[in-house]
């Protein structure tokens, strides 16, 4: 049984993928089905903390003891995760959020017209979440945590994403339409902003969550809880 070395803290975590609505019928979305954030979530309130889970539109149970607050879209997750962030000792961002959404929505469903080519989709920049919440730091001391999920060119791009997220943490993971999203295991290199590189072999997500909370409590160990 592990040590309680979270107790007296609350963390913040995210999880699953927004949904940007295109009108009442359809969304552009991504294939997180929240279960790496879940993990977190549920290792963290066994490790004592105070949990509070900003749930994108997950199909999961909500863990025992812990927060749930849904959200649907990266605004509304925004406005969850600055308000929960407020007296977090930690915040882990491992939702996936889209970096666009639609520039309009459609208030009824859009229809095909007869004859004509689909109209293309403009979008708009949806905010950077995890660079607001490194920038901001709500609370002296906060760890802030983000995830990389990249295709190609795995650490290069992790090494690039650390700097312009300006986080302590981030968690490098590949993804592909089969790997990791949706899956009960991941593996991952953490990179630190103090230059570490810690490798997690292949294993259940859990095995990830509890890497990704020995360095946030080593972190954090550093201050007192209050
Ligand atoms: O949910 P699962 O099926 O278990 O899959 C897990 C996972 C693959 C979704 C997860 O491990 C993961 O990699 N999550 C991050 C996905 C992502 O959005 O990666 P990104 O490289 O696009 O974004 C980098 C970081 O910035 C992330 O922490 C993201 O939450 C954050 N971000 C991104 C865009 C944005 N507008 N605001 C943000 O805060």
């Amino acid at each position: 049984v592990r040590e309680p070395d979270l107790a007296g803290r609350h963390v913040v975590v995210s999880a699953g993928g927004t949904r940007e609505p295109l009108d009442p019928v359809r969304f552009l979305g991504n294939r997180s089905s929240g279960k790496q954030g879940y993990a977190l979530a549920r290792t963290a309130a066994a490790r004592g903390a105070r949990v509070t889970l900003l749930a994108a539109n997950a199909a999961l149970p909500d863990p025992a003891g812990v927060d749930v607050v849904p959200v649907g879209t990266a605004v509304e997750l925004r406005e969850a995760v600055l308000r929960a962030a407020a007296d977090a000792d930690a915040v882990v961002m491992a939702a996936a959020v889209a970096d666009f959404r639609p520039a309009t929505y459609a208030g009824g469903k859009i229809k095909k017209q007869d004859g004509q080519e689909p109209a293309p989709i403009a979008l708009v920049r949806n905010p950077d979440i995890l660079a607001e919440v490194s920038g901001s730091r709500a609370r002296s001391g906060q760890v802030v945590v983000g995830f990389a999920a990249e295709t190609d060119d795995v650490l290069a791009n992790g090494r690039t994403k650390l700097k312009r997220k300006g986080c302590d943490l981030l968690v490098v993971n590949e993804v592909g339409e089969r790997k990791t999203f949706g899956a009960e295991e991941n593996e991952a290199v953490i990179l630190g902003a103090d230059g570490s590189e810690t490798p997690v072999a292949h294993g259940p997500k859990e095995a990830l969550a509890e890497t990704v909370w020995d360095l946030v409590a080593e972190r954090l160990g550093r201050t007192d809880p209050s």
